[in-house]
């Protein structure tokens, strides 16, 4: 079975209605052909874009000469009143050194020590669903914040604070409805941003609960009391260059950044994969053997013997890639296949069209976790859910960790099926999601296991 996608916009579209669409949603805004192009130049009166669809150019881009093709400006217009100055944002020599405090904290023995938050958010979350159904994508979210702020502070998310922060941001999504693609390229000045004071007011309230989390954690650090967390962590290491530490606002920034992108990717990805998974119950039959097993004595060791349960939540990446485009700007003039990129041009990567190139994949739209097994390499430029480059997401090792964690715990325990007329329909917000939620009918394996013993034994005695 294919996995859906939305139906692509007819190939000619006057610029005003290419902007209606793109307003709406920027992957139904884009025509068929992306999915064959090499490349594909938009010119609209308000500005130019590239989206590069060759490996060479994507390497060219985010690998070979990331300076020369910084963030796009315009990503911060709806970011930066919760973001502030965070690595996601910043540029230049400011990027560069934040990431040099950051990267430690997500070095391979670090991970390890995620585990167990890891896993108590996938117990609570799996112990919080019920049968009937559900939309799921709220729950992994709910599942995926908890992890975030379990790794970060070592609170669970149903601790005041924790629940606060997460109540706020949702708030701040719904308050900042152009908080989506569209507001990463440069639209016009006048065209309306969404309901800015309610956002604003949300930004500032999550800012202020960080900020409180933040120095209750400096004064634990100082006291010697500190969980060996990833905020403790952030918070201790000097930059190797100067030695100087993150100050109290700059912590309150990557707090924000981590939150935000460490639970809405891997909620987006956790989501997608147990929708796959309800449409072709063979595949679910298999990673729910390795969950049943992993969930009798889970353990870090014993993590990776899901390998069928990674192909999966790797193969929903490819297919659903929660961040679906990523924007640079062209600092300086460029050539991109004989064609003349202007200064100031909007480089489009998009994994989304990558990952389903008819160029670069067999039977692109199929679901197939097999094919992982088949030679294709994870971490290249024709498949970056994680991007790739200096700019590669710092949280790429975590959510692989992560993702196949949560499934697991998750399918252990519950059946999901699909519900009929429900089928979703992505979208590109801040992350790939459904436009009307993920509808999926849940059913717990005790009880079916149950109910098939009682039948067979009504069976026997007839
Ligand atoms: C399935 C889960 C995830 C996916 C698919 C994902 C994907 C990405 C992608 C594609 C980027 C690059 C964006 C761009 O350059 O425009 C990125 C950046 C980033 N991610 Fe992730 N991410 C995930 C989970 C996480 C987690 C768990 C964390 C932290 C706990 C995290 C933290 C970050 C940060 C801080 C950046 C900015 C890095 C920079 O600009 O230098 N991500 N992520």
């Amino acid at each position: 079975m294919t996995a859906p996608k939305p139906q692509a916009r007819p190939e000619r579209v006057s610029a005003w209605r290419f902007l209606r669409l793109f307003r709406q949603d920027i992957l139904s805004s884009q025509p068929e052909r992306l999915y064959r192009a090499r490349m594909a130049e938009f010119r609209t009166p308000f500005f130019r874009s590239f989206l590069v669809n060759e490996p060479d150019l994507v390497r060219e881009v985010l690998m070979a000469r990331p300076e020369d093709f910084p963030k796009s400006g315009r990503i911060a217009e709806g970011l930066r009143p919760l973001l502030g100055n965070s690595v996601f944002l910043a540029n230049g020599a400011a990027w560069a050194r934040q990431r040099r405090i950051i990267d430690p904290a997500f070095g391979r023995g670090r991970l390890k020590e995620a585990f167990p938050a890891l896993l108590g958010a996938g117990q609570a979350g799996a112990g919080r669903l019920a049968e009937g159904i559900v939309e799921i994508e709220q729950a992994a979210s709910h599942m995926a914040a908890d992890a975030i702020f379990r790794t970060l502070f070592s609170l669970p998310i149903d601790a005041p604070l924790a629940a606060s922060v997460y109540r706020d941001f949702r708030t701040y999504q719904r308050a900042q409805p152009l908080l989506n693609l569209a507001a990463f390229l440069p639209l016009p000045r006048w065209v309306p941003r969404g309901h800015r004071p309610a956002a604003r007011d949300a930004a500032r309230r999550i800012r202020g609960a960080i900020a409180r989390m933040t120095a209750h954690r400096l004064a634990e650090i100082e006291a010697g009391s500190a969980p060996d967390d990833l905020a403790t962590k952030i918070m201790t290491t000097p930059d190797p260059e100067t030695g100087a530490r993150f100050g109290a606002e700059e912590m309150v920034d990557q707090v924000a950044i981590f939150f935000l992108a460490g639970h809405e990717t891997s909620a987006a990805a956790l989501a997608w994969s147990l929708y796959l998974l309800a449409a072709h119950p063979e595949a679910q039959a298999r990673a729910a053997g390795e969950a049943r097993h992993f969930a009798e004595a889970p353990s870090l060791a014993s993590l990776s013997r899901l390998r069928f349960t990674r192909d999966v939540f790797r193969e929903a990446l490819r297919l659903y890639p929660p961040v679906p485009m990523m924007v640079r700007e062209a600092a300086g003039r460029e050539r991109f296949r004989d064609r003349e990129v202007p200064k100031g041009a909007q480089i489009v990567v998009s994994p989304w069209h990558l990952h389903r190139h008819a160029r670069h994949w067999d039977r692109p739209d199929d679901f197939d976790p097999d094919r992982w097994q088949k030679g294709v390499c994870p971490g290249s430029a024709t498949y970056l859910p994680f991007s790739f480059g200096a700019r590669v997401c710092p949280g790429a090792g975590f959510a692989m960790l992560e993702g196949p964690l949560l499934l697991a715990l998750l399918l252990a325990r519950w059946r999901v099926a699909p519900v009929d007329g429900r089928a979703p329909v992505p979208v590109a917000h801040l992350t790939v999601r459904s436009r009307d939620g993920i509808w999926l009918e849940l059913r717990n394996r005790d009880t079916d296991l149950r109910e098939s013993l009682a039948r067979s034994s009504q069976g026997s005695c007839a």
